[in-house]
């Protein structure tokens, strides 16, 4: 197994930039060390040749004119100034020459040169003569030679220049060929290395991103209790072990979980035998069977009474929720009135609601089908409900209930599914209205979650198991109906439960 994927691939796109980077400076140096060695060859070579040739030009010029001058004033300064330009002009021959790079340039230096011994064979005659201070006879032909030899040497080194700035033409118009390909192509590998850059930030991004969603939404589901959850792994990187390693962790959270409640169910089992023992020995000295005993005695056996009868309610609601999470609870649905639970559940804890001077009263419509339901479970409901509402209403206050009647367009969705309430055509509506501390709104679902309790301290330091609405939700929903809550505007909460109540059968 292949664990190092994702390591691999940001490695492989990292290299690939890099490689693109790499392929483009390669590039861009061998470019430019091409135009340098272009630069440095114009610079080096043609400028001075062109200088040179045109200066070549110049001093055959000055030959032409000191040697006119030698023969007619037959002055010794123009003879020295001719021998001065005319070892200038072979010399920058000699560099002309040594310089060349083509062959036609050096067929023209060798033209040149020629040409050139040609004109100083022909006039050395005329200076040898002039220095006798013979007069010289006009020669005709002579004359036409030497124009001749002359006009050919002044074209010969005119077109050495002309070549040679072609050359250098040339040589430019390489250049700005080369300085425009390489800035193309150097556009064209930026352009690759920034569209492969944007695709793979893109995918490798994708692909981090999109499995830490499904992990975090998993962990969400997990979080809010649902153990069964299980994520896909798909792939081998390390994401996939991370994957495997989540679900490794869910199975034993699962596992943990079933400890827990097979812990806590074999407990409650097991408290239960004797704790009835216990209460009825109490109630057997209560009722001075097994002897007499004093007012002190009896206060203490009453309140010792009251906490048992308190750990068996706790112990039955921790076995009632062990039931529902095995799937186990059983229910006898029969055909009842829910004015009458309803009545009696208020009935049963008016006592209690008195003695805390809170006032209990009840409004209903008259609901006189009956409907199916189990008796025991929903008046279980009902007490709860009430006992909460007394629990965390101050003296004084009061407890509201209302039946009524709603459609099932007009009732909320809060844990019931939709699709389970798709024939019924309207539901009993439940609610118990108290003015006590009220619930915080963030915690109107939560609270219906096993052990969930609203800091209760410092107002009463009510106790309790908080399993009382847990076990309430899952008999609603078993009976088809949905419970909620709302805050009342002045002061305290309305707990509402629904139960169905005609059906469509059209
Ligand atoms: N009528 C109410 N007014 C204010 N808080 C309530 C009311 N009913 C329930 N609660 C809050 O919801 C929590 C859960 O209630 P419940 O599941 O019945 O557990 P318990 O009564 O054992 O604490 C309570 O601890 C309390 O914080
Ligand atoms: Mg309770």
């Amino acid at each position: 197994m292949i664990k190092n994927n994702l390591w691999k691939r940001i490695l492989f796109g990292y290299i690939a930039i890099v490689l693109f980077m790499l392929a483009m400076s390669f590039y861009l140096i061998f470019r430019l060390n091409y135009l340098n060695k272009v630069t440095d060859s114009i610079m080096r070579a043609d400028i001075p040749f062109v200088e040179k040739g045109e200066k070549l030009m110049d001093s055959l010029l000055e030959q032409i004119r000191n040697e006119k001058k030698y023969i007619i004033t037959n002055d010794n300064a123009f003879l020295d100034l001719f021998g001065q330009k005319k070892r200038e002009f072979q010399e920058r021959l000699k560099y002309l020459e040594e310089s060349v790079t083509n062959r036609e340039k050096e067929t023209l230096i060798n033209q040149i040169k020629e040409l050139h011994k040609k004109y100083l064979f022909m006039i050395s005659k005329e200076i040898i003569l002039a220095g006798k201070e013979e007069i010289i006879s006009p020669d005709a032909r002579y004359e036409d030679e030497k124009k001749m030899i002359l006009d050919r040497l002044t074209e010969s080194i005119n077109k050495l220049i002309l070549t040679t700035q072609a050359e250098l033409i040339k040589k430019i118009g390489l250049f700005q060929e080369i300085g425009y390909k390489a800035t193309k192509i150097s556009l064209v590998i930026i352009l690759f290395a920034v569209l492969f850059g944007a695709f793979f930030a893109y995918f490798f991004t994708r692909s981090i991103c999109a499995p830490v969603r499904i992990l975090k939404d998993a962990t969400e589901r997990i979080a809010h209790g649902d153990l069964d959850y299980r994520i896909e792994v798909t792939s081998n990187d390390e994401i996939g072990t991370l994957g495997t390693a989540f679900n490794q962790m869910c199975n034993k959270l699962k596992e943990m979980d079933q400890m827990k409640t097979d812990f806590v169910s074999n407990i409650s089992h097991n408290l239960k035998t004797p704790l009835t023992v216990i209460r009825e020995a109490n109630d057997l000295l209560l009722e001075k069977i097994a002897g007499p005993i004093s007012g002190s005695q009896e206060k203490l056996l009453n309140i010792t009474r009251e906490e048992a009868i308190r750990l068996t309610i706790m112990i039955n609601d921790l076995l009632d929720i062990s039931r529902i999470e095995a799937g186990l609870m059983r229910y006898n649905f029969q055909y009842s009135d829910i004015q009458d639970i309803v009545r009696k559940s208020a009935d049963e804890i008016r006592f209690l609601a008195e003695s805390k001077h809170i006032h209990v009263q009840w409004t209903s419509g008259d609901f006189m089908q009956n409907i199916l339901l189990d008796r025991d479970k929903i008046a279980q409901v009902m007490d709860n409900l009430l006992s909460n509402a007394i629990k965390f209403t101050p003296s004084g206050g009061s407890i509201t209930i209302t039946l009524s009647e709603v459609d099932s367009e007009n009732v909320p969705h809060y844990f019931a599914e939709q699709n389970r309430l798709n024939n019924i055509h309207s539901f009993v509506r439940v609610s118990i209205s108290d003015t006590g501390i009220g619930i915080p709104v963030e915690c109107h679902k939560m609270i219906f979650d096993k052990f969930q309790q609203v800091n209760n301290k410092g107002k009463g330091g009510m106790r309790g198991t908080g399993l009382g609405l847990s076990i309430a939700k899952h008999i609603v929903l078993d009976h088809g109906g949905d419970i909620w809550l709302e805050n009342n505007n002045e002061k305290g909460s309305t707990f509402h439960f629904t139960l169905p109540f005609r059906y469509d059968y059209s």
